[in-house]
């Protein structure tokens, strides 16, 4: 069990980054808090994973782009498409992937609670061979998970891989005192918010035809779950 502090990352998820509130670079670059410490640890649990691994990999919910940045840094192989309703988040995006030399790419700007799948935008892609959100489907009503869960039933290729990453419950239990105390002040905030649990989410993976595959314990209380269209 993990106590609640600054030293727990998942307490200082933000549902909304803005100038003033994260660090902020003058050509838009925000900083999310949680970034620095929490993408070594998930960049080398999904070395197994992506290394090598080629085709299209969407991120839902970007946030600041700092994720998916990483990710095609370290994943050359693929080629990463980050998205983000938010625009202020979807300029942050743009302001990382221009700093680091990355190619020229615009944020999608999808709404993961929609039939995102079935848009132009997505559809252009091709069939996916990833689909990852992190630190989203907590911090955002459950439709969203379902959108993104089913979506990913549609869009991925077969044996393409849909990776979340946050903090979770196991079969009804929370994984530590900081995640039960974080889940408390998300639903206080937003009743439709909350940790998920991971019975839910393998749950709504069984709908959408897609077969649980890996579930990997991150440092403080963090998980990252991933399933695979056969
Ligand atoms: C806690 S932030 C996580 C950002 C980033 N993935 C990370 O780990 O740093 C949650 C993100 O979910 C995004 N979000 C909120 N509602 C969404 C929706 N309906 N579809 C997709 N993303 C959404 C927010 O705009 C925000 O950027």
């Amino acid at each position: 069990m993990s106590a609640a502090g600054p030293d727990d990352p998942s307490e200082r998820h933000h549902a909304r980054y803005r100038p003033g509130e994260v660090a902020a670079e003058p050509d838009g670059r925000l900083h999310s808090p949680t970034f620095l410490r929490n993408n070594p640890p998930i960049i080398a649990a999904l070395a197994p994973w992506l290394s090598g691994r080629v085709g299209m990999a969407l991120e839902i919910g970007s946030g600041t782009g700092q994720q998916a940045a990483a990710f095609a840094l370290a994943f050359p192989d693929l080629e990463w498409w980050p998205s983000e309703p938010d625009e202020i988040h979807r300029a942050s995006i743009a302001a990382w992937w221009r700093a680091l030399g990355l190619p020229e790419r615009e944020p999608l700007a999808l709404d993961a609670a929609t039939d995102w799948a079935a848009s132009d935008e997505v559809k252009a892609l091709g069939p996916l061979s990833v689909v990852i959100s992190l630190n989203v489907i907590h911090i955002t009503p459950f439709a969203v998970a379902r959108g993104i869960v089913s979506g990913a039933g549609k869009a991925l290729v077969a044996g393409g891989l849909l990776i979340f990453y946050g903090p979770f419950r196991e079969f009804g239990e929370h994984t530590g005192a900081g995640n039960e105390a974080f889940d408390a002040r998300l639903r206080a905030e937003n009743p439709e918010w909350g940790v998920r649990d991971t019975r839910e989410i393998i749950d709504l993976a069984d709908v959408a035809g897609l077969e649980f595959a890996a579930f990997i314990r991150m440092p403080a209380n963090n998980r990252i779950l991933i399933f695979r269209r056969p």
